[in-house]
């Protein structure tokens, strides 16, 4: 069992992560911290987790730990996988990896110089449906996929919520957007050459809002929107010159089943039901298994290099009024 280390008390490691890695036949939740005792232990108790901490430091000190979850705010992602990496801890982190594709290849590095696992934790891509998904498109069923769009928007009410504030690393495209840029980047199955986005700021600095366009060689397109402020909709779409593949909950479809679409007319449409799965305990499982055998995992931190070259490459364009950007190699 991989004993894991939960880094910080926050919503996303209660209501998710925590419960897969407790479900997960290959690893255990040993022990949480905080920057506040008092905090650390009322998060600790109703999950029965055996031990607080109340600093983050203490937590990669403790030798009975092998592998940490980070779940701070982004800007906090690059500095506290180090320091874990630097204590000899495998990690798993919370996307986006970090504020740069340069502080992710410096996170890769030194994973792989200290012999310690490191992936970024976007667990959609461990959902079934992605998997078959992806084998439609390459079977060719679809015909010649020209155009893919991609969206992820929800509405944020809470105003001291991280994903507003700038310094933590807020935004929508941080945020949601990252899910839509790896999901076109994996559909495509290349990386962009050139991207063009607009966005609509919060008064706090941040993007509310961006719609982005992502051009591949060959004339593959991919479009995409993300919002913190829009209903729920979290879709993906592969239009081919046969048939149109959708997924109409790619991201988030919780633990029921859920349909990978195929349209070759509005009378011809076909539905595969893909069943329901917890795509945290795949990933989490996916993590121990990869610690245990030694193996590289299926997404690797250079990969995430690749995805948020694209998401400077949006941010610099969104903030040149949609001016194409040229995306650097990675
Ligand atoms: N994969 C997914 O499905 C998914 C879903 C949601 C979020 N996420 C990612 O998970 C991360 C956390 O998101 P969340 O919504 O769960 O965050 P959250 O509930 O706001 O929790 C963030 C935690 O970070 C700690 N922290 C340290 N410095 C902080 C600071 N200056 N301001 C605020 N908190 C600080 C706090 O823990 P202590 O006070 O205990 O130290 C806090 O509980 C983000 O990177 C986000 O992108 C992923």
């Amino acid at each position: 069992m991989l004993r894991w280390g939960i880094l910080s008390t926050a919503n996303i490691a209660r209501a998710a992560v925590i419960p897969a890695i407790q479900a997960s036949t290959n690893g255990e939740v040993v022990a949480v911290a905080s920057r506040d005792r008092d905090r650390a232990d009322a998060f600790a108790r109703p999950l029965a987790i055996p031990r607080a901490y109340g600093s983050y430091a203490a937590l990669l000190d403790d030798p009975q730990i092998d592998a940490i979850y980070i779940a701070l705010p982004n800007s906090l992602h690059h500095a506290w996988t180090l320091n874990a990496v630097a204590a000899g801890k495998h990690v798993l982190c919370e996307k986006p990896l970090a504020m740069s594709a340069a502080q992710c290849l410096e996170m890769a590095a030194a994973a792989e110089a200290a012999g310690v696992t490191l992936m970024e934790a976007f667990m959609y891509r461990f959902h079934p449906q992605i998997t078959t998904a992806q084998e439609i498109v390459s079977s060719g069923a679809l015909g010649d996929v020209q155009h893919m769009h991609a969206a992820f928007t929800f509405r944020l009410t809470n105003p001291a919520n991280i994903r507003l504030q700038a310094e933590l690393g807020g935004g929508a495209l941080m945020d949601v957007g990252c899910y839509c840029v790896n999901a076109l980047r994996t559909f495509a199955g290349r990386e962009p050459v050139e991207v063009q986005a607009h966005a609509v700021w919060h008064a706090n600095g941040v993007d509310e809002r961006m719609a982005g366009l992502l051009r591949f060689d060959g004339g593959l397109t991919g479009q995409f929107d993300c919002a913190l402020t829009l209903a729920r909709r979290e879709t993906l779409l592969a239009a081919g010159t046969e048939a149109t593949l959708e997924l109409p909950r790619a991201y988030l479809p919780g633990a029921g089943d859920t349909i990978v679409q195929v349209r070759k007319s509005y009378s011809e449409v076909s539905e595969q039901v893909i069943a329901g799965v917890d795509e945290y305990r795949l990933m989490v499982e996916h993590f121990a298994d990869c610690v245990r055998t030694g193996q590289p995992p299926r997404y690797d931190a250079r990969e995430a290099a690749c995805n948020m070259a694209v998401i400077e490459a949006l941010y610099r364009s969104a903030r040149a009024q949609g001016q194409p950007v040229a995306v650097p190699a990675c």
